[in-house]
């Protein structure tokens, strides 16, 4: 069986994705760009400062603004954001993610996060998933987004397992990108997305039987 499992955060664990796009939505509103979900789609996994110059990108204003200034935007859409996570409870994890999480724990399987939200720590305590995790990568020391292989390498090196002996799961493409590359097995959760070893509509369908079944049948 592998010796790890990395799971993504939004998207995988809990639906944050449109909390992250209604802060975005309101901030970008207010420079007079208009973001839908479909773009917002193309942030999943992208890091806050990151995300902003797509959004400005987007808009036709990434020339507008100095560092401070869009340092400031960010920290607003943050304020926003960290505001509207008051409204999560543990009954917002996605389904099936907290019967699995004890699962591996039952068969010692090792648990991280490969987040690069530096609100991670503060949701899956919200969540109450906190001590479900051994090892979760810190934001904050991850130079590169997404589809970079860096923070799933650094949950595996803080995990002390070889990305080989690892499965990764996400729900937005640079996750996927982001975990191939990094040598470990990829599973997707979504219709879309493309190069994942293996795709599962829904995180209901993420169970140790068919991860385990999926491990033995790529070896
Ligand atoms: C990722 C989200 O998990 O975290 C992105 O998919 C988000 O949309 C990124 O921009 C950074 O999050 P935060 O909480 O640090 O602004
Ligand atoms: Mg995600």
């Amino acid at each position: 069986k592998p010796l790890a499992i990395v799971f993504d955060l939004d998207g995988v664990i809990t639906d944050t994705a449109h909390l992250h796009f209604l802060a975005w939505r309101k901030v970008a509103g207010e420079l007079g760009i208009v973001i839908d979900e479909v773009f917002n789609d193309s942030l999943k996994g992208i890091s806050r400062g990151e995300s902003l110059l797509r959004i400005l990108r987007h808009g036709g204003k990434e020339g507008a603004f100095t560092r401070a200034e869009r340092e400031q935007i960010a920290a607003r859409k943050n304020a926003l954001y960290v505001d509207s996570l008051r409204t999560l409870t543990p009954q917002a994890v996605l389904p099936g993610i907290r019967e699995l999480l004890s699962a591996l724990r039952s068969e010692q399987i090792k648990t991280g996060l490969a987040s690069v939200s530096l609100n991670a720590p503060a949701i899956l305590q919200a969540l109450q998933l906190t001590p479900y995790f051994d090892f979760c990568a810190d934001a904050a020391r991850i130079q590169r987004s997404k589809p970079d292989p860096e923070i799933f390498l650094a949950a595996c090196n803080g995990l002390h397992v070889s990305p080989q002996a690892c499965i990764g799961i996400e729900d937005a493409q640079a996750g996927i990108d982001a975990i191939n590359a990094s040598g470990m097995r990829s599973v997707g959760i979504g219709s879309t997305l493309t190069g994942a070893d293996l795709l599962l509509p829904t995180t209901e369908f993420l169970t140790w039987p068919r991860l385990s079944a999926f491990w033995q049948l790529d070896k």
